[in-house]
């Protein structure tokens, strides 16, 4: 069976000033996705931007055909909920969030999903998959974070390599159609050995828009992914 591949620039590395622009660049240089890093500076130190960014952005988030690029919200907040909804209002097709950032996991994730919105549980260097015994029947999305989380241009973390094993071991016991992302220092030179581990989905910042032509890099990124 062969692996679909998804690219998902991180708009936490773009030029802020011209967000709308960014995201409307790195769809027409070939992004699957449009990865949203939500901080607050209460789960993790640093702060970037609410739903209503979100909504701004929405309508630059789709192809010149006029196709949908779906916003893939990654929430770095506690608590959770009340924030969750509001990105589901505002257009986020995923939203994920970290299990130790929300007081009750499964309610999050069916609130998230009441909203018609997939659902995805995070999970930093150190933090183990446990929970995911109990809520792989409802996820639509892993996400394996390769960097302690709060900003961008970090090295990537070798150890989670296994972890993506593990995870891709549980995806496939479920039997169910779910994504397994991997986000942080994701470069051309390692994207190859995170999908050998079992990774579906790459979120890359600094590695696309850190360069001048976005389109030269994620195409090497797709070559190097075969
Ligand atoms: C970090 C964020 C990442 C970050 C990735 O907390 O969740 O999405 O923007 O940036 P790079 O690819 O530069 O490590
Ligand atoms: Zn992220």
């Amino acid at each position: 069976m062969t692996t679909t591949f998804r690219i998902a620039p991180s708009i936490l590395s773009a030029d802020f000033a011209r967000l709308g622009e960014e995201v409307k660049s790195v769809i027409d240089a070939g992004a699957d996705w449009i990865h949203f890093d939500v901080m607050d500076n209460h789960y993790v130190p640093n702060l970037t931007f609410g739903p209503m960014v979100c909504q701004a952005l929405k309508p630059h988030a789709k192809t010149a055909e006029g196709v949908a690029v779906p916003i893939d919200v990654h929430l770095m907040i506690s608590p959770v909920d009340a924030l969750a909804a509001g990105f589901a209002e505002a257009g986020a097709d995923l939203i994920s969030f970290h299990p130790d950032a929300s007081g009750h996991v499964h309610r999050s994730i069916q609130a998230i999903k009441s909203k018609g919105v997939k659902a995805g549980l995070v999970f930093n260097p150190a933090e183990p998959l446990d929970v995911l015994q109990w809520t792989i029947d409802d996820i639509d999305l892993i996400l394996i974070m390769s960097v302690n989380p709060g900003f961008g241009g970090q090295s990537f973390i070798d150890s989670a390599l296994r972890k993506i094993e593990q995870a891709r071991k549980l995806i496939e016991a479920s039997g169910r159609d779910i994504r397994l992302e991997v986000d942080g220092g994701i470069k051309v030179d390692n994207i190859r050995r995170v999908a050998d581990a079992g990774a579906d989905t790459f979120v890359a910042g600094s590695a696309i828009f850190g360069q001048p032509d976005y389109k030269r890099v994620i195409d090497q990124m797709r070559l190097a992914l075969g």
